[in-house]
């Protein structure tokens, strides 16, 4: 009989190594090696990365493929729907990440809900008592008939248990609670979640069951310890929200059906998690009039134009080395564009703390706030205010040349609709096509620049 061995796994990025060391050669992390027992896999399982029942695999060429359309099922959560695509489609596993309390198992619940009848459901809880979720649902007016739970948590009787009853959808809340026979290592171990993943993942796709996975996520935004879940499934979706905020945005960080970083917005209410199909009004705070360091911009998540609301306050610095703050934003791409500021639009925020933050706990990751970003910084650094009823969108170069980012024609439109009067935009996003309306969209002026030093004269 083979020995059983010990290896070390890194918690980040899972890779494994014979001996322990200090820092991860593969993803750089210090102190992430946790030592666990591999168990020689018993006769007859599964070896462990591949696929049951791959006896023998044969080459085809793709054009005698047969292709049909993937079979979806629309939901009828509007909101998850568009996060996945277009709905959920048959045989996918779907990772749901974020922090505990966000809402993970109410959404799923709610899902389950949403199917009713129509598709047979088994919710897999290994948190929750059957109590505690029987009386979420009836809190919820959910109709309990087609609900079903089971509370397990090793895999292998959850698959059993599947085979026997069936289920179109199944629910895992949360993987990190499930564990496999077939290795020794505590619950919620790197390797222990990946294996039970990986056995469901291959439950999903032999039966055509869609699966979805319940993660939590750890302070520092890996989903606890396996990275290597992501890599696994077709789709991750993560949860994020300020806290103390009952706006809940669910965020496609992978997918393998539909656009990434389509964002969905949801409010937590006493009725669990409702839709908020025009998102745009709540990322605009409401001022009363026009307030220095607020600048607004459109940026395009996923396939749908947002308003979102930059505020920045810039203030003299007590330090030697003046603060630098950025919520909602990649600190290095504000201290880059601090620097263009000073070198091509001659504001010199070199020995002043400042702060930027993006209003409603929303993350912008696009360029296209480079430009709004620096003229909110600004706008306080002057103390001020922009004019009012101004929104703008565009990267700024290291050269302070201003360049276009993606459907700039939609994004103006948004904010045409929302009652905006004027905005910056990068040359080659001005509209082009009506000669005579160039320069407007509705009541909307539209004011092309190249250059940051432009952009700046027209707030001055
Ligand atoms: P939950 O779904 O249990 O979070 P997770 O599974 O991500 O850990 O969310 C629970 C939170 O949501 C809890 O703080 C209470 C709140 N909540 C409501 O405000 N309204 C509701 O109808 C429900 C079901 C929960
Ligand atoms: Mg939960």
């Amino acid at each position: 009989m083979a020995k059983s061995k010990t290896a070390y796994v890194c918690n980040q990025c899972g890779a494994e190594y014979t001996k322990w060391q200090g820092q991860c050669d593969a993803c750089g992390v210090w102190n992430t090696l946790s030592e666990f027992v591999i168990e020689p896999a018993r006769p007859g399982a599964v070896k462990r990365t591949g696929y049951a029942g791959a006896a023998q695999a044969k080459i085809v060429p793709l054009t005698e493929v047969a292709t049909e359309a993937e079979a979806r099922t629309r939901i009828g959560i509007g909101e998850l729907d568009r996060v996945l695509g277009g709905g959920m489609v048959e045989g996918s596993v779907v990772l749901v990440g974020g922090d505990p309390g966000i809402g993970k198992s109410t959404l799923l619940l709610q899902v389950l809900g949403a199917l009713g009848e129509r598709l047979r459901s088994l919710y897999v809880s290994g948190e929750e008592s059957l109590a505690q979720i029987a009386a979420r649902a009836q809190r919820l007016g959910l109709a309990l008939e087609p609900l079903r739970c089971l509370a397990e948590t090793c895999v292998e009787r959850i698959v059993d248990n599947a085979q026997k009853d069936a289920p179109r959808v199944l629910v895992i809340d949360s993987i990190q609670t499930i564990w496999t026979e077939t290795l020794t290592a505590a619950p919620g171990s790197v390797s222990q979640v990946r294996e039970s993943a990986a056995r469901l993942v291959r439950y999903a796709k032999e039966t055509g069951t869609s699966i979805f996975l319940v993660g939590h996520v750890t302070k520092d935004g890996g989903i606890a310890g396996p990275r290597v879940l992501e890599h696994m499934v077709d789709a991750v979706l993560y949860f994020e929200g300020e806290v103390g905020s009952r706006f809940r945005l669910l965020r496609a960080f992978k997918n393998r059906f539909g656009a990434v970083n389509e964002l969905g917005v949801f409010a937590m209410s006493d009725k669990g998690l409702r839709e908020v199909p025009n998102p745009s009004a709540i990322f605009l705070s409401a001022h009363t009039g026009p307030t220095p360091g607020s600048a607004v911009m459109v940026t395009r998540e996923g396939t749908r134009p947002l308003l979102v609301e930059v505020q920045a306050l810039v203030d003299q610095s007590s330090l030697g080395n003046p603060r630098r703050v950025a919520l909602g934003l990649e600190q290095n791409r504000l201290a880059m564009l601090l620097a263009v500021l000073h070198r091509h639009g001659g504001a010199a925020v070199y020995d002043q703390d400042v702060f930027v933050n993006i209003v409603g706990g929303i993350r912008v990751q696009e360029t296209a706030a480079d430009l709004p970003v620096l003229l909110a910084v600004l706008s306080s650094f002057r103390d001020r205010p922009l004019p009012d009823k101004l929104v703008a969108f565009g990267e700024v170069g290291l050269s302070g040349e201003i360049r276009p980012v993606p459907n700039g024609e939609e994004r103006l439109r948004e904010a045409a609709t929302h009652g905006f009067l004027k905005a910056i935009v990068p040359k080659a996003n001005a509209p082009k096509h009506s000669k005579l309306n160039q320069n407007k969209i509705g009541e909307m002026e539209i004011v092309a620049v190249e250059r940051l030093s432009e952009a700046l004269d027209i707030v001055r």
